[in-house]
């Protein structure tokens, strides 16, 4: 039904992305299929000659599904006005040869360093973008500071999953299990069957031992100290707290009731901002923490009867990188993960034309899954990705909205 309307829009079926999830691994080296330019020299016409020349032969070698990724210095700590420009520059190459190279399922990224930064210290985000973990994130520029350790994993972690039951909730909860780490699902009571059934399926083969329920509806001041209690008596810390519960409850501005309002507001932003610095406030989080939170990418462009919606999301990602400094100094890093259109229970009340613009209105022309954005939340995590920080990590597929 849906190719059928596909066609009578004139769309060309979707590309067929293969995507390889397997956990990362110390060690694992770059993919045949990935190229790798650094540009940070470029500071001038010649060099960035340079850069178009090594990119065209690149580009024509490589294979469907492949992984370009850039590496340029960030401008706005270069002194010098051209060499500023030219750095500028590598952004525009990357964004829009990741339009080009979307339809074979190829991604483009670019990672911006501090001048003077030895590649070695950022290994794991490289491999991070050059695999396909990172396989429905495109056209995006990112901030690394600082040094990232090169190794630790999440099997030591305490990870908590608000919405751990739901479609990106439990994708997660599963990418982080899978690396050994004890994962606590936060999740409204009701959900407590779906939570025990993701522990029961055998395909996941999660253990009891290291998955927990903990039932708590987020917008209950009550509740939240509840579950923070429990997580202190049972595990004493939270080393990844992911904040992912959100609703949605879309009208326009004009016909919205106050309910809508205040419901989406509760839970997608009051609930995170206060469990969050509840958490802090208890100490729970430790030096090497994470908090990341999921934002949207309508949260960036704005869209039709979302406006409920749209201002907790912008706000989360405002909440991050206002955060970020004072909790650097204390070594736990903060960022938004801003997902394009995710295949999960949450779309299925779209308009089925909306979904069909959502996933063809991308460079990849396809809708994402969870598990895309659970590899994301994995990376996130990772103690070799504390060179994040205070950012939104969008995960969209390179979504025209808000490009
Ligand atoms: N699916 C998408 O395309 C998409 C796109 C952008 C952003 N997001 C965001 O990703 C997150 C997860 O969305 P999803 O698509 O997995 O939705 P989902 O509906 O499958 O999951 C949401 C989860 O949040 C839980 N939740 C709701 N209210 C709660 C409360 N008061 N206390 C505790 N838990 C509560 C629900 O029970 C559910 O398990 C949301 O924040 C959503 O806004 C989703």
């Amino acid at each position: 039904m849906k190719e059928k309307i596909l066609g009578l829009l004139g769309f060309p079926p979707p590309t067929a992305l293969v995507k390889t999830y397997s956990p990362w691994k110390e060690g694992t080296t770059i993919t045949e299929n990935a190229l790798v330019v650094d540009g940070r020299s470029v500071k001038d016409e010649v060099g960035l000659k340079a850069v178009f020349n090594q990119l065209q032969g690149g580009v024509k070698n490589i294979k469907v599904n492949g992984k370009v990724l850039v590496y340029s210095i960030q401008p706005e700590l270069i002194e010098d006005t051209h060499y500023s420009a030219y750095q500028r520059s590598l952004e525009g190459i990357a964004r829009s040869l990741a339009k080009e190279l979307g339809g074979r399922g190829t991604t483009v990224n670019l990672l911006k360093l501090p001048p003077n930064a030895d590649l070695k210290n950022y290994t794991v985000p490289e491999q991070f973008f050059t695999s396909g973990r990172s396989a429905f994130i495109t056209g995006q520029a990112v901030v690394l500071d600082g040094e990232a350790p090169k190794v630790g994993d999440l099997s030591d972690k305490v990870c908590v999953v608000t919405g751990g039951a739901g479609g990106i909730g439990s994708a997660t909860v599963k990418r982080l299990a899978a690396e050994g780490a004890t994962v606590i699902i936060a999740d409204i009571p009701q959900m407590e069957e779906r939570a025990k059934s993701l522990l029961n399926d055998t395909s996941t083969s999660l253990s009891a031992s290291k998955v927990s329920f903990m039932g708590a509806d987020l917008t209950k001041p009550e509740a939240r100290k509840q579950l923070l209690e429990a997580i202190k008596a049972k595990h004493g810390r939270i080393d990844v707290l992911i904040n992912n519960a959100g609703i949605t409850r879309d009208k326009t501005l004009k016909n919205m009731p106050e309910h809508y309002w205040d419901q989406v507001i509760d839970i997608n932003l009051s609930a995170v901002i206060a469990l969050t610095e509840d958490a802090l406030e208890l100490g729970l989080i430790p030096h090497g923490g994470r908090i990341i939170s999921t934002s949207s990418i309508s949260g960036i462009a704005g869209n039709f009867g979302q406006t409920n919606y749209t201002a907790t999301k912008a706000a989360v990602i405002g909440y991050s990188a206002s955060k970020a400094k004072e909790l650097k100094a204390k070594g736990i890093t903060i960022n938004a993960i801003a997902p394009g259109y995710i295949e999960t229970e949450m779309v299925k009340t779209m308009p089925l034309i909306t979904r069909i613009f959502a996933e063809r209105l991308t460079s990849l022309a396809q809708a994402g899954k969870p598990e895309d954005i659970a590899e994301a939340m994995a990376f996130l995590a990772h103690p070799g990705a504390e060179c994040i920080n205070g950012q939104v990590l969008r995960v969209c597929g390179g979504s025209f909205l808000g490009a």
